[in-house]
């Protein structure tokens, strides 16, 4: 499932983007928060959670599902521990408040854990991993999503494609190891556009909705997604229920809402944040040059076929963040489209 469209600047589909957020009410600051965090998404080639999403996020503010101006609440619950309520705002700008919170309380404690609650969907995890790793921490962030994934041994969808995120700098502060997967075989995001497109996808990724094996896009989105692994998949997708969810006091068990196809009311989603200093056991830049030792081995370790090269996680995405930042981020004609559509309900000068 790729992305094809004309390459565009991404500092002017940036201020493009902000503007709209700003005609939504949001803050010029949170405007910037939401736009950049869309873009950076395209410019590391993660497409299905950048700027195609605006429209979705925009909606919901628009329907008063999700609120411009959250007053967002701070709760310390121990001295390296605190509580968010996000009242119902933007998750860029709940996240992005929760891992400057949680870096802090690291850098002051040795780990700091964050818990939120009342959030929305929250973009590219990596966004806020990658935050840690520039503060020398090593970090998991967790969060819950809408139902897409059965439980394994069921064909009913009741967990999020909730993706894992893990991170922590290596010796390259440009190129942080990052893990950033969802717990499906593929990100929902990604199945959308295919359903939008009329595009094949490849067997395995889904079940139609009567959990029939598909490689119809449509009837894919439509359907049942599958968890990456089976059961591993599965058991993955229900702990981030459990910690993103239950353990915030966010909405859980089949209870977020589908930020693009249920309007009936709040999300409720929930965030779990951990940062860990990477100096705590071992003083100094020892981590970092660990990590480089450690993946120049991998690097050197003997090729599988078909292979030029070994990557670490997070590799690839800063190859296409370098890439698109000079060649400009591509926007399909779907999503231009849409982009127009929304500028001029905005009464925003189109840009394309
Ligand atoms: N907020 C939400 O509710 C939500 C839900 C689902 C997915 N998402 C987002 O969707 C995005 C895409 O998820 P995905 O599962 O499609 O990711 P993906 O399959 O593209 O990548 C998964 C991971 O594999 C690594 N990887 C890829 N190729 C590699 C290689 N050749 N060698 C080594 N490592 C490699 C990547 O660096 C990445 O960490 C993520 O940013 C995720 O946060 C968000």
């Amino acid at each position: 499932m790729k992305n094809f469209g004309q390459r565009y600047n991404h500092k002017y589909i940036r201020n493009f983007i902000q503007k709209i957020f700003i005609k939504s009410k949001l803050s010029k600051i949170d405007s910037y928060i939401v736009a950049s965090s869309l873009v950076y998404a395209d410019l590391k080639g993660v497409w299905s959670h950048g700027i195609a999403r605006t429209s979705v996020y925009y909606k919901r503010i628009e329907q008063k599902l999700a609120k411009a101006r959250p007053k967002i609440k701070f709760k310390k619950i121990f001295p390296s521990v605190a509580h968010i309520d996000g009242d119902n705002g933007l998750g860029f700008i709940i996240a992005n408040q929760a891992i400057k919170k949680c870096i802090s309380l690291a850098k002051k404690n040795g780990v700091g854990v964050v818990g939120v609650h009342n959030s929305n969907h929250f973009g590219m995890a990596a966004l806020y991993v990658e935050k840690a790793t520039k503060n020398n921490c090593i970090c998991w962030v967790f969060t819950n999503a809408s139902k897409a994934i059965p439980p394994h041994g069921s064909m009913t969808p009741h967990f999020g494609t909730s993706p894992f995120a893990f991170g922590c700098p290596t010796n390259n502060p440009k190129k942080p190891f990052i893990i950033d997967m969802a717990s499906s075989s593929v990100a929902r995001g990604k199945l959308k556009f295919a359903a939008q497109r009329g595009e094949k996808i490849p067997f395995g990724l889904a079940l139609d909705k009567f959990g029939k094996p598909t490689n119809d896009g449509f009837k894919a989105f439509e359907g049942i997604m599958l968890p990456f692994g089976g059961m591993k998949g599965a058991a993955i997708s229900w702990m981030m229920d459990i910690v993103a969810g239950i353990f915030t006091g966010a909405a859980h068990s089949g209870k977020v809402k589908n930020p693009i196809k249920d309007f009936s009311g709040s999300s409720n989603v929930g965030h779990l944040m951990i940062c860990i200093r990477t100096d705590v056991f071992q003083k100094g830049s020892f981590f970092k040059k660990k990590m480089k030792t450690g993946i120049l081995k991998v690097k050197k370790l003997k090729l599988a076929k078909g292979f030029k090269e070994i990557l670490y996680p997070g590799e690839p995405e800063y190859t296409n963040y370098v890439k698109n930042l000079k060649q400009g981020i591509q926007i399909s004609e779907d999503v231009r489209v849409d982009l127009e559509r929304l500028a001029k309900k905005l009464k925003i000068k189109s840009i394309f």
